[in-house]
């Protein structure tokens, strides 16, 4: 384990996953955890991540000293590496000059944490302050024209920093420079891949439900909800059965990929509930968007707790007893550094009433991806053998093409959205873009007809709107700069094979000021 110590800076899950990926598994925590704390953990290490620009600043985030002598191995980043430098007695002066963005350094004494760094190269840098005298003992390693001591180490205590940020992609052999300090100077082992991740989080399931009650999990035809009931299907077999809800507002091929492919992979007891009907009926005359939605929510939520309380009408009774019922969630590791929660799971008992249950049965969460960054899951899903279709599946709403209709959503809409939809997402896969789009939706302007004239007839049909974009999280959005080429084919054949349609645009807004999808 290696701790990664967050000074508020954004950089702490990006230095947690390039951790992991040195194959050293790490979690966050926050600054404000006592020292005591963060060692009783038994860290092989310890990162002190980037965080304000400077440690003069008023009520900036500082950290006990005793951490530097506690004999465990510490590196700094950044401001963890001004932190470390005042801690032990180097000087850090605001020197004015500021760096920010691409920075030359220059190697000097490559010692370990640099070995084999050519003597220039390019890093990023986002600091105000620099230190100008490194703690005695220690050598100074490196240099840019605005930092005299811009990385240092005392490899017998286990101490090394560097005022760039090795994590972000722009610095280069950043990721060199971690694996120097993790396994060189702290001796950390490389344990973490994807063959123990899968059979820790086996092992781990089957220690919390042993031998008690049934699983229930919720499959959506997303990465998360699939990869989580995969491994949940390993560690206790039938007793998961899982409930897919088919609303009706899926993609062309979408149901069936988890009816047929993903229970072919896994072998999962799968219940495909048909409320395509129920849902429709309860979507017509709808046409505000966040009335949709929470049409689409309640409907859902109905729909699938329905289900359950079918399945787990006879939930098996526990050692004690009592009834326990458990309820299998695709919850990731950021969604818990981002709620302020630690590890360790949850029990929900009062939340979830279900309709029909017996009073006397206790729900708990089981959420075997709750340590797991995004790209991690997806190894997993590799792992254990699932469709590359849905392991690697972009970005899909939970509310479905339901969204993407703009106006009343009806079968026949869905219908020509679906054949639109269809043909942009294999034109893109032709393309070889998928992984560099984030997403594309397809969105259909059913309430407007324009004039169009094909064959020769004169059409009056409605539009479609391709809206590629490229994002990192979602929060913000760039359109894609997509081939016109690849941008005329979709046209044609949109136009030619679906006759409903006469009319392709490309969505060019960036977000903000517009969101991704259309609704
Ligand atoms: P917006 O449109 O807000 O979308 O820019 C950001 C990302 O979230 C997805 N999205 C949803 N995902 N339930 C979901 O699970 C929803 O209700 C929902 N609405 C938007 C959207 O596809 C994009 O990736």
């Amino acid at each position: 384990l290696v701790l990664v110590v967050d000074f508020g800076a954004q950089y702490a899950q990006l230095i947690a996953r390039r951790v992991r990926e040195a194959r050293v598994y790490s979690e966050i925590v926050p600054h404000h955890l006592p020292v005591e704390e963060m060692l009783a953990r038994k860290p092989k290490a310890i990162i002190l991540s980037g965080g304000p620009s400077s440690v003069y600043a008023d009520g900036a985030p500082s950290i006990d000293t005793a951490i530097f002598t506690s004999g465990t191995p510490v590196f700094g980043m950044c401001y963890g590496f001004q932190l470390m430098a005042q801690g032990l007695g180097g000087t850090v002066a605001h020197s004015g000059d500021r760096e920010y963005g691409r920075t030359a350094v220059s190697v000097g004494a490559s010692g370990t944490l640099l070995a084999g760094m050519p003597a220039e190269h390019v890093v990023w840098m986002s600091h105000g302050d620099s230190v100008t005298e490194a703690p005695e003992g220690f050598s100074v390693l490196a240099s840019t024209a605005a930092t005299p001591v811009a990385a240092f180490e005392h490899v017998d205590r286990g101490l090394a920093g560097v005022q760039w940020h090795p994590e972000v992609l722009h610095s280069e052999h950043g990721q060199q420079v971690l694996e120097h300090f993790l396994h060189d100077i702290a001796g950390c082992r490389q344990t973490w891949t994807m063959v123990n991740i899968v059979e820790e989080e086996i092992a781990k399931i089957q220690a919390q439900i042993g031998e008690r009650g049934q699983a229930i999990c919720g499959l959506s035809g997303g990465v998360d909800s699939a990869v989580a009931a995969a491994i949940v299907q390993r560690a206790i077999g039938d007793r998961l059965t899982c409930v897919y809800v088919d609303h009706g507002l899926m993609r062309q091929g979408e149901t069936e990929q988890v009816e047929r492919d993903f229970v072919a992979a896994t072998g999962v007891d799968l219940v495909v509930v048909d409320a395509e009907k129920q849902f429709l009926d309860a979507l017509a005359g709808v046409v505000d968007p966040e009335e949709k939605r929470k049409v689409i929510g309640r409907e859902f939520i109905r729909t699938f707790e329905a289900a359950e309380a079918e399945i787990l009408a006879d939930a098996v009774a526990g050692d004690d007893g009592d009834k326990v019922a458990f309820l299998v969630q695709g919850t990731l590791y950021p969604d818990v550094v981002e709620s302020g929660g630690g590890a360790g799971t949850s029990t929900i008992k009062s939340h979830h009433n279900v309709g029909g249950l017996p009073d006397d049965l206790e729900f708990e969460l089981v959420e075997p991806l709750r340590t797991l960054f995004k790209d991690e899951v997806r190894l997993v899903g590799e792992q254990l053998g699932l469709p590359a279709e849905i392991v690697h599946r972009q970005p899909f709403p939970g509310p479905g093409l339901g969204i993407r209709i703009i106006g009343e959503v009806t079968r026949e809409r869905l219908d020509i959205l679906r054949q639109a939809d269809a043909i942009a997402r294999e034109e893109l896969t032709r393309a070889g873009l998928d992984r560099d789009i984030w997403q594309m939706p397809v969105v259909l302007l059913a309430d407007v007809r324009s004039v169009g004239v094909q064959g020769d007839g004169r059409t009056y049909g409605h539009p479609v709107v391709l809206r590629p974009v490229t994002s990192e999280d979602a929060m913000t959005a760039d359109w894609a700069r997509l081939p016109f080429d690849l941008l005329e084919r979709i046209s044609t054949r949109i136009t030619n094979e679906v006759s409903e349609i006469n009319r392709v645009t490309v969505d060019i807004t960036s977000k903000p000021p517009g969101t991704i999808e259309w609704e």
